[in-house]
């Protein structure tokens, strides 16, 4: 075992934590929507189509705000296809994916779907194969009262309140090659601009994000935000963050330092969005939706969209399944986030159901927990009040992948009005247990509420239909506080919460 030094101080806050970082995603890919989240033949169904036991899990994940309906799927989108009635509703084939777009869900359902699950809908206009008149449209079917053409068409269609979405994408990672009408930073700078700049003529209070880096692997990465930026600064709030080249691919200790590499890219982007600042010599400053991130197996064979004359409708793609090690990354990842608050102001975990998700189903059938359902829950359900830095002394381990990387990883939220406080933590060791001795004296009279960890023995165990209850966040019993002092064992490849109560 191997003692650690962690430091709590009210002293070492960082901003807010915010509701908008427990986000998530659902795309029309795959079997996220259909068969997903909609699924009329499933018994808990509702009038709608909509899976009661999905929504159940949904709630109990505790995501805040969900991203919709895309994704690379936006890019080719054609929003007006999936509003009306159902019937008349026409199929298309999504080039992204290689499927068939049948149209049973658009706009009206996710939003009914969005008040059922109590999630704050994050709408993206389609910045490949349409531009700014089409977003206009799309924003006056929404967000539009009474007395014009799309608005009204939204009334008649079952929808007499406007939506007020207040969050929208121009756009999803237009500057990868893969992307339908991908575009150079400046091209893409140029439409932001004035797609931002004609919706906030009809609202000037839209929260609006513009593409960054679809991770920083990108050959473009920094010079496209700060091109970006530059055209687009004064008309949009966020710029987005997109990763998923986190993997195990045979060094496992790479993999679990991944949270650092995530650490780099909101540090970098905040360095390009404020040098952009200085350039302009404006007070305001650009902030971080890292609406994309997750473990992704790209490389597996449920990762290859169909080729050919197959456009299937919600084929199996992106079904990855996760073990107790990707948890642990996922919860690392989250930490990290929380750990920049200043200037993460929303993120989305990617996806939500059956799509490189927390959530899986079988159509018609039975709903489940993957392994990284339990951090992101739990992080949503006990992160509460002011994130604190948490100062760490802590030995450090070499990775390929990363450099030098500390073995624990933790960060801390304290609610100010109840002293609640929170610690979660990492061990990356892939082999020994840690001591964490937390000095908390900053935090008088605080004491043990509980403690969990999320470890296995065996780090690739994956939760299945029929099981995915034997491993979970388990009481840890050997957390205590003396004098001040919090002291707790943690596991080799684990995910810890420790809640104190003053
Ligand atoms: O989440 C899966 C895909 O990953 C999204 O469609 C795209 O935006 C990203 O490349």
């Amino acid at each position: 075992m191997f003692p650690v030094r962690l430091t709590l101080d009210p002293a070492f806050r960082v901003g807010p934590v915010r509701r908008r970082t427990f986000g998530s995603f659902v795309e029309h890919l795959g079997r996220c929507v259909y068969t997903g989240i909609h699924d009329p033949a499933h018994p808990t169904a509702d009038a709608d189509g909509f899976r009661k036991d999905v929504l159940e899990l949904t709630r109990e994940l505790g995501v805040s705000t969900v991203r919709y309906p895309g994704g690379n799927f936006v890019s080719g989108y054609r929003w007006e296809d999936g509003v009306g009635p159902v019937e008349q509703r026409p199929a298309r084939r999504d080039l992204a994916w290689h499927s068939l777009e049948p149209n049973t869900v658009g706009v009206d359902e996710f939003m009914r779907w969005a008040d059922l699950a109590g999630v704050e809908p994050m709408m993206a206009v389609n910045l490949g194969t349409r531009g700014v008149q089409e977003a206009l449209d799309l924003l006056e079917y929404c967000n539009g009262g009474a007395g014009t053409l799309y608005a009204d068409q939204r009334r008649a269609n079952g929808a007499a309140d406007p939506y007020d979405i207040r969050m929208w994408c121009l756009g999803n990672e237009m500057d990868g090659p893969w992307q339908i009408g991908s575009k150079t930073a400046y091209e893409y700078g140029r439409l932001a601009a004035e797609t931002g700049r004609a919706m906030r003529m009809v609202d000037p209070g839209l929260e609006l994000v513009a593409c960054g880096s679809s991770g920083v692997v990108m050959p473009t990465f920094g010079e496209w935000e700060r091109i970006v930026l530059t055209e687009a600064y004064q008309q949009v709030d966020y710029v987005s963050a997109h990763a998923y080249y986190w993997e195990e691919d045979g060094d496992l200790g790479s993999f679990l330092a991944s949270a650092t590499d995530m650490d780099h890219f909101v540090e970098a982007v905040t360095a390009t969005a404020d040098a952009v600042r200085a350039h302009k010599k404006v007070d305001k400053r650009i902030h971080i939706s890292f609406d994309e991130w997750n473990v992704w197996y790209q490389k597996r064979a449920e990762s290859k969209p169909p080729t050919g004359d197959d456009w299937p409708v919600a084929p199996v793609l992106l079904e990855d399944r996760y073990n107790v090690a990707d948890a642990v990354v996922v919860g690392n990842l989250l930490i990290s986030l929380l750990r920049h608050t200043d200037r993460v102001h929303a993120a989305s975990l990617a996806q939500l159901v059956n799509v490189i998700a927390p959530i899986m189903t079988e159509p018609g059938g039975r709903s489940w927990k993957q392994t990284i359902f339990h951090p992101f829950a739990q992080a949503s359900r006990h992160a509460v009040g002011d994130v604190l830095q948490v100062a760490i002394d802590a030995p450090t381990y070499e990775t390929a992948r990363y450099g030098d990387a500390a073995l624990v990883d933790a960060v801390a939220t304290r609610d100010p009005e109840t002293g609640a406080t929170t610690l979660f933590a990492v061990n990356r060791s892939l082999t020994e247990p840690a001591l964490l001795e937390v000095d908390a004296r900053a935090l008088p009279g605080l004491r043990v509420l509980d403690a969990t960890t999320l470890a296995n023995p065996d780090h690739t165990w994956s939760a299945t239909a029929d099981d995915d209850t034997s491993v979970a966040p388990r009481p840890n019993t050997t957390a205590e506080v003396r004098d001040g002092r919090l002291t707790v064992q943690v596991p080799p490849v684990s995910w810890n919460v420790v809640r104190l109560g003053a």
